[in-house]
Order: structure tokens, then C-alpha cells, then sequence
């Protein structure tokens, strides 16, 4: 039966249990208004642990002062049937004050990596992301924590964090879970309207082309992203944030698209801030041969 805990004392005191007991713990956090790209990290999770614990937290420091903290979307009732369909032992949804009550004022910082990409225009996301991730990581002490590759440079963030803070946490990142028309999965779908909703395949549809490109031999990343501008700038509800194609460790843009790196964009679909990417693999022959010459 799914286990409701509001409180870091009460969680604290289940995670002492499951430790006791030498079960593993499978952690999956999240913002909540779940749709199936995060109840296929839960499924993922459940595969590998023995127990699953899911957070909802709907946390204010990773959204910036003219964002949408406010109008996030919340389906508690909701999301509380879905996690218990899927065998989830535990939900985690503290207040705001449970987790920064009066004074509390301890950053992390990510160096080189918080300011790219999204970092650029979303001052101080990644800076909220890190310290509530690794807040929940602390607490609950899993050994397994459970990522979409959807959102890429948080990823890569945090990788990066735990390495650096030599935290005891394995991090998996599974593959990004889309509609029938190619659409990443998003809470943020939800606000659409029809005609936003049916532009927002622009985001995949130039994915996909940069992803043919780069198959039939195209390395040169203006090339390909000057292409992915035209899908984009087709539709009228669309508004491009950023393209840009980067190393999937250093996040640094490349001179020259090697296998592996990786297509990453932000676009506005109206008032709809959208993310995605896909990972460009290299035909190996084109590499070769480009090692070649
Ligand atoms: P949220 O947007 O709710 O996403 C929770 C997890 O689900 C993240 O790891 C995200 O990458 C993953 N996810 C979302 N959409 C997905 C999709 N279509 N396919 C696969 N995975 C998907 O990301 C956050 O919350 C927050 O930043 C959080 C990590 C919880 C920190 O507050």
C-alpha cells in the first residue's frame, strides 16, 4: 500500500527500516502531474529495488520570478492512484517549509555547466535543481535514482554532482518517453492549446532531421541547425530559445558532430517554454572515413 510521508523526521525513520532490513531503495524524483515518462522511471525502478520511493515537490528555487511557479501544474489526487497502480511503497510530498524553513540558505554550485543551455536563460534553475536533489538524496539515502534523458542538461548536472561530492547513489538515466506524434512527454503539455499542442511536433520533427542528417554524412553543426531553424521558425505559435548541438559530458558546443553528441533545443510553443534532444550517432564508415582524410 502506498505509504504517504509529508515530514523529513517520518521519512527519515522508513528509511532507517528499509536500511535495517538490508532492502534497496529505488528513488524517483519528481515535480508530480505524472504522465508515463515518469511512471517508466517508477517501472524501471521497481524492476531494480526492492523498495520505490517517489518524491512530489513542486520546488520554488528552480523556477526563476517570471516563471511558472504558480500555474505548475498539481493533480495530487491524481498522481496519488497512479503511484499506487504501480506498486510505488512510498511517496515523499514535503511543504515548501519542510524542506527551506526560515534561514535556510546553502547553495550548490555547478561550475561551467549551470549557465549553458537552459542555464542561460533560466538564471538559478540549475542551482535550485542541484540543492533540492541533493537535499532528497541525503534524506533518503537511495541506491539507485531514476532520470529522463528528456532533460538532458539536468542529467549531466547531476552526474556531475555526484561524482564530485562523492555521493553513494548509482544514476540511471532512461530514454525519453513520447506521444504518438513524437512529442516529449511534459507536464507542461498540459497548458496547450490545440493549435500550440499540434505546432509543438516542430521540436521532434527538427530532432529528427538533424539525427538524418548527421546519418547521411552531415557533420557541420551550422548545416544542420540552420536546417532545424526552418522547421521551427514554420510554425507560427513557435519561438526559438536556443539550438545547439554539444558534448554530452563538457556540454561545450562542437566544431564538428562526432558520434554521441547530442542535439539539444528550447522553444517557446506560445507562452509554453518546451525542452528536447536526441542523441546524433555518427554512421561509423562516415568516421572512419572522415579519420581518414
Ligand atoms: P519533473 O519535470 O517532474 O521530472 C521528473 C523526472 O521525470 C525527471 O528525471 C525528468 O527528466 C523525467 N521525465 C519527464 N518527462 C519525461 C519524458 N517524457 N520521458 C522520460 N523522462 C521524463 O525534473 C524534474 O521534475 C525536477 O527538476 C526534479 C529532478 C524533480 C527536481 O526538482
Amino acid at each position: 500500500m502506498l505509504q504517504i510521508i509529508t515530514t523529513i523526521n517520518e521519512i527519515k525513520q522508513s528509511i532507517q527500516n528499509i536500511k535495517d532490513n538490508r532492502l534497496t531503495i529505488g528513488f524517483v524524483p519528481t515535480m508530480g502531474a505524472l504522465h508515463e515518462g515518469h511512471l517508466n522511471l517508477i517501472r524501471q525502478a521497481r524492476k531494480e529495488n526492492d523498495r520505490v520511493i517517489v518524491s512530489i515537490f513542486v520546488n520554488p528555487l528552480q523556477f526563476g520570478k517570471n516563471e511558472d511557479f504558480k500555474q505548475y501544474p498539481r493533480t495530487f489526487d491524481k498522481d496519488c492512484e497512479l503511484l499506487s497502480m504501480e506498486g510505488v511503497d512510498i511517496l515523499f510530498s514535503p511543504s515548501a517549509t519542510e524542506m527551506y524553513p526560515e534561514g535556510f540558505c546553502v547553495s550548490v554550485i555547478i561550475e561551467h555547466l549551470e549557465d549553458k543551455l537552459c542555464g542561460r536563460l533560466r538564471q538559478g534553475h540549475f542551482r535550485g535543481v542541484s540543492i533540492i536533489v541533493t537535499k532528497l538524496f541525503n534524506i533518503i539515502k537511495p541506491d539507485n535514482a531514476y532520470f529522463g534523458q528528456k532533460d538532458f542538461q539536468q542529467t549531466v548536472i547531476i552526474k556531475r554532482l555526484v561524482a564530485d561530492l562523492n555521493l553513494d547513489v548509482n544514476i540511471k538515466v532512461h530514454e525519453t518517453i513520447r506521444d504518438k506524434d513524437g512529442l516529449a512527454l511534459s507536464s507542461r503539455n498540459l497548458c496547450l492549446n490545440k493549435t500550440e499542442r499540434q505546432e509543438a511536433t516542430c521540436l521532434y520533427r527538427s530532432l529528427t532531421k538533424a539525427k538524418s542528417l548527421v546519418s547521411a554524412g552531415t557533420t557541420n553543426p551550422e548545416e544542420i541547425i540552420h536546417e532545424m531553424e526552418k522547421i521551427i521558425n514554420d510554425c507560427k505559435t513557435a519561438k526559438i530559445d536556443y539550438i545547439s548541438i554539444v558534448n554530452p559530458e563538457t556540454l561545450e558546443l562542437v566544431t564538428n558532430v562526432n558520434r554521441g553528441d547530442v542535439a539539444v533545443l528550447a522553444v517557446k510553443v506560445g507562452n509554453i517554454r518546451l525542452i528536447d534532444n536526441m542523441i546524433l550517432m555518427l554512421l561509423l564508415t562516415v568516421q572512419l572515413l572522415f579519420l581518414y582524410f
